[in-house]
C-alpha cells in the first residue's frame, strides 16, 4: 500500500471551522504543504487560519467559504481551487447535518438539508475529485460518518439512513480503487463525551473521547488504510459487538431509545409535547 499523500500534500477539509474538522486541520498542519479549509462562513474559519499560521508560518492556508449543499457553490469552490492551481491530494468529507425528531413531524427542509449534506455533497465532491486522484495514482478520501449507521435509530431516521449511505459508498469505492494508490476510509464516531461533560459522570472512563483524540485516531486509521475506524475504546467495543446482536434485539433497543426520546420531549419545560404517544401509553394531556 502506497503512503497517503499527506506529507507536503494538499488536504481539503469540508466543515473545518469547528469540531472534528478543526482538530484534523490542527493535526495535519504540521505535515501538509497546503490546507484548504471550507466552511459556510469565512469569518468562522479566520481564527483557525490565524492559529495555524502562527504555529506554521510556511503552511499554505486557503480559506474557502462555501455551502457544499449548494451545487453552484461546489462549482465555485472547485473553480477557485483550479484558478489557484491547487490540486487536492486528500479530501475530507466531514460536514453533516443531523437532528432529533419524529420523521412525520419534521419539516421537509430539514430532511432535505440532511440528505444534501450527508449524501449529496460527499457524493458530488468525491465524484469531482476521485478521478484526478486515480489519474495521478495517489490520493485519499476520508469520510467522517457516524456509528449511527449501525443502529436502528427512531428519532433520527434520516440521519441514520444517510450514514448507511456513507458506509455502502465507502466500502464499494474502496474495492473499485483497490491497487490504484487511492485510500478510502470511513470514520464512525459515537457521541463525543469528553471527560467532565455534564451528565456523563457515571460513564466508564473508556467511553470518554475528546475531539482531538477522535481526530487523531481517525487520521491514524486512514493512514493505515483501514476501511472503517471507530474512534475510542468503549465505542469501538460496542460497535464491534453490535453486529452480533439479532435484528429483533436491535429493534427492541430502538424502541427503548424512542420511549426515552418521547419522555424527554414530554418533559421539556414550557413546551407542548412534540410527539405522539407510543401505542399502549397514556396520551399526553
Ligand atoms: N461530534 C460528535 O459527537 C460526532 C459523533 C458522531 C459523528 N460525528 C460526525 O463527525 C462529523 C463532524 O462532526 P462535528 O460534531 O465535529 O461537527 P460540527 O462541530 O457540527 O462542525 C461541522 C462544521 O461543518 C460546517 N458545515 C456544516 N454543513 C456545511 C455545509 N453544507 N457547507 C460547509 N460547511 C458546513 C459547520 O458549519 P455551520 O456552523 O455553519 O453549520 C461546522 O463548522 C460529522 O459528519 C458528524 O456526523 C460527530
Amino acid at each position: 500500500m502506497r503512503p497517503l499523500p499527506i506529507d507536503q500534500g494538499t488536504v481539503l477539509i469540508i466543515g473545518a471551522a469547528r469540531g472534528i474538522g478543526r482538530e484534523l486541520a490542527r493535526l495535519l498542519a504540521r505535515r501538509v504543504r497546503t490546507l484548504v479549509l471550507v466552511d459556510r462562513e469565512a469569518q468562522a474559519l479566520e481564527p483557525l487560519r490565524e492559529e495555524l499560521l502562527l504555529h506554521y508560518p510556511t503552511l499554505g492556508v486557503l480559506v474557502e467559504s462555501h455551502d457544499v449543499c449548494d451545487p453552484r457553490q461546489v462549482d465555485a469552490l472547485l473553480a477557485s481551487l483550479g484558478a489557484q492551481f491547487v490540486r487536492v491530494d486528500v479530501l475530507v468529507n466531514n460536514a453533516s447535518e443531523g437532528d432529533q425528531g419524529l420523521y412525520a413531524q419534521e419539516g421537509w427542509a430539514r430532511v432535505e438539508a440532511m440528505l444534501r449534506a450527508n449524501v449529496w455533497a460527499p457524493a458530488l465532491l468525491t465524484h469531482r475529485l476521485l478521478k484526478p486522484m486515480l489519474e495521478r495514482g495517489r490520493g485519499g478520501i476520508l469520510n467522517i460518518g457516524s456509528g449511527a449507521a449501525q443502529l436502528i435509530l427512531p428519532g433520527s431516521a434520516t440521519f441514520a439512513a444517510t450514514q448507511r449511505f456513507l458506509d455502502g459508498f465507502t466500502e464499494a469505492l474502496r474495492l473499485e480503487v483497490e491497487g490504484q494508490g487511492v485510500t478510502v476510509t470511513r470514520v464512525a464516531p459515537g457521541p463525543l463525551w469528553e471527560a467532565g461533560t455534564e451528565g456523563t459522570e457515571s460513564l466508564a472512563p473508556f467511553f470518554h473521547l475528546s475531539l482531538e483524540r477522535c481526530a487523531r485516531e481517525a487520521l491514524a486509521g486512514f493512514e493505515r488504510g483501514e476501511a472503517l475506524v471507530y474512534p475510542g475504546l468503549g465505542h469501538r467495543w460496542v460497535m464491534r459487538l453490535l453486529p452480533m446482536l439479532p435484528r429483533g434485539l436491535k429493534r427492541s433497543l430502538g424502541r427503548m431509545a424512542l420511549r426515552s426520546l418521547r419522555r424527554e420531549a414530554l418533559l421539556l419545560p414550557g413546551q407542548a409535547p412534540k410527539t405522539l404517544p407510543l401505542s399502549g401509553e397514556p396520551s399526553p394531556a
